[in-house]
């Protein structure tokens, strides 16, 4: 059997490998702004989701990290405030003047992200306190071993912790979401996608929103939790 720690994000520290394993997920649908653009932007990506959650961990096998769930439940204030601006006043500009060298494939299709991703935001049934799942990956080298499940574990028990009743999660076709409904989240809210029109033209593409009760979410499975 495989030996795994997970353990909280050190951001600093795990900004490279964490990076990696961000290129390993999600490199089918954001291949134009990984590939055709500098590799800081994406960083800055996972950059940005890290500060604005403030309970995130990742999987650590084989001596490196294989896998990150970059999670928020309740974040103060303060720190949220703290990576929206590090979003709209950093990120924004410098994508605007093209500090990442894009192509203008990779503008585009970061445009046609941001604009087809805000469903997401604005079909998000509210909660408060709100617990979500941001980022969410483990490297393909290392999937179907159980890692997932490991984080998402090592997640829900904080929220619990914290007395939060539920947590939510935004995914889509073109992803791995049927870890959710295996994991336990229900759907509660589905939509037409239009982020992919341009990797994937002429294709139907859906956007779901997943919840899971606290109370009724699997207990932490063991595995080395550090
Ligand atoms: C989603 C992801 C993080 C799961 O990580 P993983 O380490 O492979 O997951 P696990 O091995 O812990 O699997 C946990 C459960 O989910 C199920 N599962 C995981 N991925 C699945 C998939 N693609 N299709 C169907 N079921 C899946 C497993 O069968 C397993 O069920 P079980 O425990 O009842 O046997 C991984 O597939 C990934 O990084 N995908 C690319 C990025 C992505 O799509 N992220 C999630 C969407 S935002």
């Amino acid at each position: 059997m495989m030996e795994s720690i997970i353990r909280p994000l050190k951001l600093d520290h795990d900004l490279d490998e964490s990076h990696q394993v961000f290129v390993s997920g999600f490199h089918h649908v954001f291949y134009p702004i990984m590939d055709e653009a500098k590799p800081a932007l994406c960083r800055d990506m996972v950059k940005i989701c890290a500060r604005i959650g403030n309970r995130s961990f990742v999987a650590e096998a084989e001596g490196r990290v294989v896998g990150i769930l970059l999670g928020a439940a309740a974040p103060p204030w303060k720190k949220l405030r703290a990576g929206l601006s590090e979003a709209v006043f950093g990120f924004g500009p410098r994508a605007f003047w093209n500090r990442y060298q894009m192509s203008a494939f990779a503008k585009k299709h970061l445009r046609r992200v941001l604009i087809g991703y805000s469903p997401h935001v604005y079909k998000h049934p509210p909660s408060w306190p709100w617990a979500e799942i941001i980022v969410f990956a483990v490297h393909r080298d290392f999937r179907g071993r159980g890692l997932g499940r490991k984080l998402m574990d090592a997640f829900l028990d904080e929220v619990r912790k914290k007395g939060i009743k539920k947590a939510t999660v935004s995914t889509d076709t073109e992803l791995d979401w049927k870890f959710y409904p295996a994991y336990g989240f229900k759907r509660i809210v589905t939509f037409p996608l239009k982020a992919y029109t341009l990797i994937l033209p002429g294709k139907y593409a859906e956007g779901y929103i997943y919840a899971i009760d606290i109370s009724t979410a699997p207990k932490p499975t063991g595995g080395q939790i550090l």
